[in-house]
């Protein structure tokens, strides 16, 4: 089994990204043989700074392998490595319907947020298939917001197939019921986008600001609380034990807490849970050259099946 999965380089990783989609890549390592990689080509949709994007990559690069990615059984690279990419982009573009496109939730939002409708943009989930599909991949963990990507791609491959011949594999999403949207500080999905945001690797003093101003509702000290309806307690239970979060249900139910209490649980729990990746994001950044040398091994490993599955690709189309 080939698993892939990428992530962009637009800014520093939160805890949205990773129970929504690192945790479940991290797991999925050890089950197949597994493809991730960072977003670069995607990410200049919308980073127009090129000293940002550079360090945002290398830094998704860190985060990422300080969560538990092991070098040793993924393969871990930059989407720009590997350009054939960009190739496979194009000629799955000359068999994109406009009107697939024009439907693509996530270019409609990205207009509605005020971004102006580059081609780039509209070409994203085109770009997102073409990084699904020349890895010949079979399953791609992703939280629920790119499940639309992971449909164009499909039927992107099966354009191709129904008109060269069966070139591609059809992908398969990856979605954890449990954390397919990880809420943010105002209750909406967590997105750096929304500036509601608790990121996995900011320092205490800012993760405990941050988590102290989760929005709750007006309901007083001594009333009974409904859990099901709090970020608070959707944030807890990622990151505590079964009867931690069993206790703290039946103490939203019975009242008699403040949600200020429960803030400061959930800081305290979210601190601890974080503690070992932060540990070795330290040790990563001890050795000067690990990042870079992890990363130039993967885009070895990742031009070679690129190339192998462009040849195939080329082949078929008449190039
Ligand atoms: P953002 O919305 O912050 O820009 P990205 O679009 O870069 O995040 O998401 C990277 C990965 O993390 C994707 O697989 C996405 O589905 C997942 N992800 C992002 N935010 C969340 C969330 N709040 N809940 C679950 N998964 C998420
Ligand atoms: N669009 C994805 C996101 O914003 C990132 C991405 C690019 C991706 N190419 C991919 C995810 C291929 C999975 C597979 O999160």
């Amino acid at each position: 089994m080939r698993i892939l999965s990428g992530i962009q380089a637009s800014g520093v990783l939160h805890i949205g990204n990773y129970f929504g989609m690192m945790r479940p890549a991290i797991a999925l390592q050890v089950e197949g043989e597994a493809f991730y990689f960072i977003a670069d080509y995607h990410a200049l949709t919308t980073v127009r700074d090129p000293k940002a994007l550079r360090e945002n990559t290398r830094g998704v690069a860190l985060d990422f392998l300080a969560c538990g990615l092991d070098p040793e059984r993924a393969t871990l690279f930059r989407q720009s490595d590997v350009p054939q990419v960009t190739e496979l982009a194009w000629i799955l573009s000359t068999v994109a319907p406009m009107g697939l496109l024009e439907r693509a939730h996530s270019y409609k939002d990205k207009l509605a947020r005020g971004l102006s409708a580059t081609a780039g943009l509209f070409n994203y989930p085109v770009l997102m298939a073409a990084d699904i599909l020349i890895y010949d991949s079979d399953v791609v963990p992703v939280g629920k917001d790119q499940k639309q990507h992971i449909e164009i791609t499909r039927d992107l491959a099966a354009k191709m197939n129904e008109t060269f011949g069966p070139i591609f594999k059809l992908p398969e999403p990856r979605i954890e019921a449990a954390t397919e949207v990880v809420p943010g500080l105002d209750g909406q999905k967590m997105s750096k986008s929304y500036g509601n945001n608790i990121d996995i690797f900011s320092d205490e003093k800012e993760t405990r600001k941050r988590v102290m101003s989760i929005v709750t509702d007006s309901t007083r000290v001594e009333a009974p609380k409904d859990p099901s309806r709090s970020t608070i307690f959707q944030l807890y239970s990622l990151v505590a034990s079964k009867d931690q979060i069993a206790n703290m249900r039946e103490r939203f139910q019975k009242g008699g807490t403040g949600y200020s209490d429960f803030k400061r649980e959930l800081f305290e729990k979210l601190w601890e849970y974080f503690a070992p990746m932060r540990k070795c994001r330290e040790e990563i950044l001890a050795d000067k050259s690990y990042i870079d040398n992890v990363l130039a091994r993967g885009a070895e490993r990742a031009n070679q099946v690129a190339d192998h599955v462009m040849t195939r690709v080329r082949a078929a189309v008449g190039l």
